[in-house]
């Protein structure tokens, strides 16, 4: 039977990919343990400021390596003292020369890319760098850029169902009355205007119609006139990076026809696979616009944490209630359309090109 949500792939998620595994800050010098697509990883960052990721237990009697010590980048098993080289490989054993096969650690590949350490999840081989994802907007070197409010969350629940969340606009109303409001109208979300399908990119974007600009707003960008629109867009980056609620604040002329964009403001998540039933979630808040403004870091980042909070209660709920459950059988509303989209690109990745769809 294919696995909730997919109709045909019987995995939870596809590998030969690239993953979100940490955030660049959270390495350092001391391992740190994190299961990662079923795999017990430990990451540690050597002295030349390179990121090394191996396998978390120590072949010879199952020591977790997260308490072991770096001693000239190799990690030493606080057990017996084995230790191991960032390439995994058995480099020393205190009691004997000869190095008994079996004794290597699995070495993982990882691209340390600010905010986050990428790790390959697949096959040994070179992997695909070409698939890595990026998002212009979340790099330092984009300009006058914020990130701010990151935090990592778990959800017991698949990483499918937490991915298809993002890009589903007619829950806001609902799971998020308080935090979000009633920012969709009940009959649900608008069409978007534009589809971006490429290789390892996929965005749906929206632009407004022209109103007024409000007081607020104007005294945060007096270069809005009377009018201005938002360009608002959901983008998935590779299998795991989601911008979601994307606003970008457009000035408009008299007519209402877009002149400058003056502020960009990204809510990022990145979803990576525990096990088939768990979810790392690292949430994130870019901005371009007042940047020394920390009361209003504080309040975004205070309530992006409910709602991402909001969002995983639900999933939890649901999760419980997959092992049966048959996505051929459930019915889809017209507002599932990117959400489905975004399940058939993910299954057609694993192997699978669904048959059925909205
Ligand atoms: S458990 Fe690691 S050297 Fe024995
Ligand atoms: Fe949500």
């Amino acid at each position: 039977m294919a696995f909730y949500p997919f109709i045909a792939a019987e995995q939870a998620y596809p590998r030969n990919q690239w993953y979100v595994a940490a955030w660049s800050h959270e390495v350092g010098e001391a391992p740190l343990m994190r299961m990662i697509a079923g795999e017990r990883i430990i990451l540690y960052r050597q002295r030349s400021g390179s990121v090394a990721a191996v396998s978390a237990l120590c072949p010879h009697r199952q020591m977790p390596l997260e308490t072991a010590e770096i001693v000239n980048d190799q990690i030493v098993c606080p057990y017996h003292g084995a230790a191991f080289g960032s390439d995994g490989v058995c480099a020393h054993l205190p009691f004997q020369k000869h190095v008994p096969a079996g004794m290597n650690l699995k070495s993982f590949h990882v691209v340390d890319h600010a905010p986050f350490i990428w790790l390959w999840v697949g096959s040994e081989e070179t992997p695909d760098l070409n698939r890595l994802p990026f998002a212009r907007c979340l790099q330092p070197e984009a300009g006058q850029t914020l990130l701010f409010g990151l935090k990592t969350f778990h959800v017991q629940a698949r990483s499918q169902i937490v991915l298809e969340n993002l890009f589903d606009q007619s829950h806001i109303s609902f799971t998020h009355p308080l935090t979000l409001g009633q920012r969709c109208a009940a009959n649900g979300s608008t069409r978007p205007s534009e589809i971006i399908d490429e290789e390892n990119y996929l965005a749906f974007m929206r632009l407004s119609p022209p109103k007024a600009t409000d007081e607020a707003l104007h005294a945060l960008f007096p270069a809005l006139s009377a009018q201005m629109r938002i360009r608002s867009r959901s983008e998935l980056f590779g299998v795991g990076l989601v911008i979601s609620a994307g606003s970008e604040i457009i000035a408009c002329d008299e007519e209402g026809e877009p002149t400058s964009s003056v502020g960009d403001l990204v809510f990022f998540h990145a979803i990576t696979p525990e096990t088939q039933h768990s979810t790392h979630y690292f949430a994130g808040i870019m901005r371009n616009f007042a940047l020394n403004d920390q009361d209003l870091s504080n309040s975004y980042a205070e309530r992006n944490d409910q709602v991402v909070s909001e969002d995983i209660r639900v999933l939890e709920a649901i999760e419980p209630h997959l092992a049966e459950a048959d996505a051929r059988k459930e019915p889809n509303f017209v507002t599932d359309a990117a959400a489905v989209r975004v399940r058939r690109r993910i299954e057609a990745l694993m192997g699978n090109a669904p048959a059925h769809c909205v």
